[in-house]
Order: structure tokens, then C-alpha cells, then sequence
């Protein structure tokens, strides 16, 4: 059953896919002002150019429009040259930018592209400590190279990996995909079901040696980004790679769940506080709402997941543009995202990941009965 404000929202977010078209032309929309809507972009894609691509391809499962899946694969075309940048952050380029377009379109020349970014990555697997080091060219991330880890890089990554493997029939995918995912566990995750983003590791066998973080609060702190990114990773893990990641999947569900007992927007950092100076991040509840949903789909027995997402995505909803009859401003905008508080950058804004996962949200939430496995 269809829900009004749902389809709305949808509306409006299909305008705006529409009108940062018409800015981004050729480039990719990275962060967005929430007043004028205006993009700042990137050449390259940066880590957040994929989800331009992903968003365009829902915006064509959300109407139809075949402009849409042109517009995805155009934008997968461009994401092609960055299969050998060495980032692990190649993940979320490669499956939201070309394996969701394949999966949601069809397109044959996106499963090629998704499959490029695959192998780029298999390329740099550690084969001695099983995982897909950070990378010296990981965006962001001030100590990089062969001996980092994020969990942000597990999200997109183990999903990709493990597509292409059941695409090609090359079982070294999906051994790469498992072996990242169960490291990054080790590295990340804490006893109590709560995440640090980073992790330096042994190279020559995987050991942890330290955490740390880029962008939460300290290495003690949970920055709600790295929860999120884990919700969602460890779900799609257990969908795509192997079944035996779905209670760490509940796990880390649970610790968020614990956290939000009204659904709201969270902080930046849960351990932030709240209050007028602290900044929310829509994109963490995006992501984390979207990952309740896969969990709903996984463990149906349990209710309370998508009731949860629920309450989230009504939360987001109220810092989605417009928010009244005088609001004059570009519809569809997901504002109150905060992209990087330790940094002061851009920490109220559009961010284009938080549109993919809202709208990701939506359309399953609007169509249950044709859910969007990604
Ligand atoms: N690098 C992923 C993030 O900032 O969320």
C-alpha cells in the first residue's frame, strides 16, 4: 500500500535528481548548500561520486522515467576510469555508481563497469592479512596505506565483490569479500556491539594493533557514520556474501536501536551530546534506516526493524525540502547532513549519499511488495 506523504517525497526527490542534472553536467554532486542548492562537486567522483549514479537509477525504479537510466549509465560511464585509484572507497564507487544501476536497470554496460571496479579491487587484496587495505589515495583519511582499515570501506565493497563473483562463477570474489568482512569485524567492531571508524593492522597477518578514527569524536567515541556504514555493510554481507554475517548484522542494529528509542535524527557522534550547537547528520540515519530495512527483509520475524526505520525516515522527512508552503526553495533537498564535524566541512548540508539511502528508504517502504534488494 502507497503512502501519501511517501509518494511526495518521492516526487520531490525526482525533482531534484532533475535539477542537479542540470548543475552537475559531467561532474559529480559531492555536497550540497541547503538555502540555493547549489552542488560543490568533484571531477573524479571523489568516495561519493557512486551515489549520483545509484540515485539516478532509483529515480528511474521510482518512475519509469527511461531519461533516468540514461542518465545512470552515463554517470557509471564516468566512474569507469577509477577502477585502479587505490582506495578501498572503490566499493561504494563501483556498486552504487554501476552494480545498482545494472541490478535496478538492467544495463549491460554497468555490470561491465561494476565488474571493472571488482577486479580493481581484488587487485589490491591482501592475500597474508585478508582484507582491502585503506589505500594511499583513500580520500580523506590522513594515515593511509597498507597497514589502515575503515570500516567505510566494507559497505559496497563485500556486496560488489561477492556479485561478482555469482556474475563471473570466479570464486576468488567472494573469498576476498568474506575474508574483508570477517577482518574488519576484528579491527572494528567492539565487544559491545558499537564501532570505531579506523584500525592500523599488521600486514603480514592482520592483527590489530590500534584503533583510531578520521572522523568521529576519538577513538573511544562511536561516530554515527561508522555505525551506520557497518548496519549497512554486515547486511548486505549476510544477503550477498554469506548468511553467517546476519548476527553480527543484529548486533550492531541493536546498538543503534538502543541508542534511538524515538527514531530521531542522530548527532554527529553519539557521543556528542545533543542540543542547538551539536550537529545532526541526516545521512547516518539515512543509511541506518535503509540498513533496518534489509535486516526486516532478512529476519522477518522480527517487527520491530522496520517499525524503527520507520520512525526514522519520518524523522528525515521533516528536513526534507520543502517544508511548508512558503519554502522556496529547490524541492527534494535531505538537509542536515553533516559531512565532517572534526573538520568543520560542510557540517549543514546536502550530502548525495544521504539522498541515496532516503530514497532508497522510500521506495521500499512505498512498494513492499517489489522490494529493492540492494
Ligand atoms: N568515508 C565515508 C564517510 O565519510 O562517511
Amino acid at each position: 500500500m502507497t503512502n501519501s506523504r511517501y509518494t511526495a517525497a518521492i516526487e520531490a526527490m525526482l525533482e531534484r535528481i532533475d535539477s542537479t542534472a542540470k548543475q552537475t553536467d559531467g561532474t559529480f554532486p559531492h555536497y550540497g548548500d541547503i538555502e540555493s542548492g547549489e552542488w560543490t562537486t568533484t571531477a573524479d567522483g571523489n568516495w561519493t561520486g557512486g551515489f549520483w549514479g545509484g540515485l539516478a537509477a532509483l529515480g528511474f525504479a521510482a518512475s519509469g522515467d527511461k531519461r533516468l537510466a540514461h542518465l545512470a549509465d552515463d554517470i557509471t560511464a564516468q566512474i569507469l576510469p577509477r577502477q585502479n585509484s587505490d582506495t578501498a572507497f572503490r566499493g561504494f564507487l563501483f556498486w552504487y555508481g554501476a552494480a545498482v544501476n545494472h541490478l535496478v536497470t538492467g544495463s549491460d554496460d554497468a555490470a561491465q563497469t561494476a565488474l571493472a571496479g571488482a577486479h580493481g579491487l581484488l587487485t589490491s587484496f591482501n592475500d597474508r592479512a585478508g582484507i582491502i587495505p585503506l589505500g594511499a589515495e583513500a580520500e580523506e583519511a590522513e594515515a593511509v596505506g597498507e597497514g589502515a582499515a575503515n570500516i567505510d570501506a566494507v559497505p559496497g565493497t563485500v556486496a560488489l565483490l561477492s556479485w561478482a563473483s555469482a556474475h563471473t562463477g570466479d570464486p576468488r570474489f567472494l573469498d576476498a569479500a568474506i575474508r574483508h568482512a570477517q577482518r574488519h569485524i576484528e579491527l572494528c567492531i567492539r565487544t559491545d556491539g558499537s564501532v570505531c571508524q579506523s584500525a592500523r593492522f599488521d600486514t603480514s597477518n592482520g592483527a590489530l594493533l590500534d584503533r583510531y578514527t578520521h572522523k568521529g569524536m576519538n577513538a573511544d567515541s562511536t561516530w554515527g557514520r561508522a555505525q551506520a556504514w557497518a548496519m549497512v555493510a554486515y547486511a548486505q554481507a549476510a544477503q550477498w556474501a554469506s548468511p553467517s554475517f546476519l548476527p553480527t548484522a543484529v548486533r550492531l542494529a541493536e546498538w543503534w536501536l538502543d541508542r534511538t528509542p524515538n527514531g530521531g535524527v542522530v548527532s554527529w557522534d553519539f557521543d556528542a551530546g545533543t542540543g542547538p550547537d551539536v550537529p545532526i547528520d541526516t545521512s547516518a540515519t539515512a543509511i541506518a534506516a535503509a540498513a533496518l530495512l534489509k535486516l526486516d527483509r532478512l529476519v522477518p520475524e522480527r517487527t520491530d526493524f522496520r517499525d524503527r526505520a520507520v520512525a526514522h525516515v519520518e524523522a528525515l522527512l521533516d528536513h526534507l525540502t520543502p517544508t511548508g508552503p512558503h519554502d522556496s526553495r529547490p524541492a527534494g533537498i535531505l538537509m542536515d547532513g553533516c559531512f565532517d564535524k572534526r573538520r568543520d566541512f560542510a557540517t549543514r548540508n546536502e550530502l548525495i549519499w544521504g539522498d541515496y539511502f532516503l530514497l532508497e528508504c522510500l521506495i521500499n517502504l512505498n512498494n513492499r511488495s517489489d522490494t529493492l534488494k540492494l
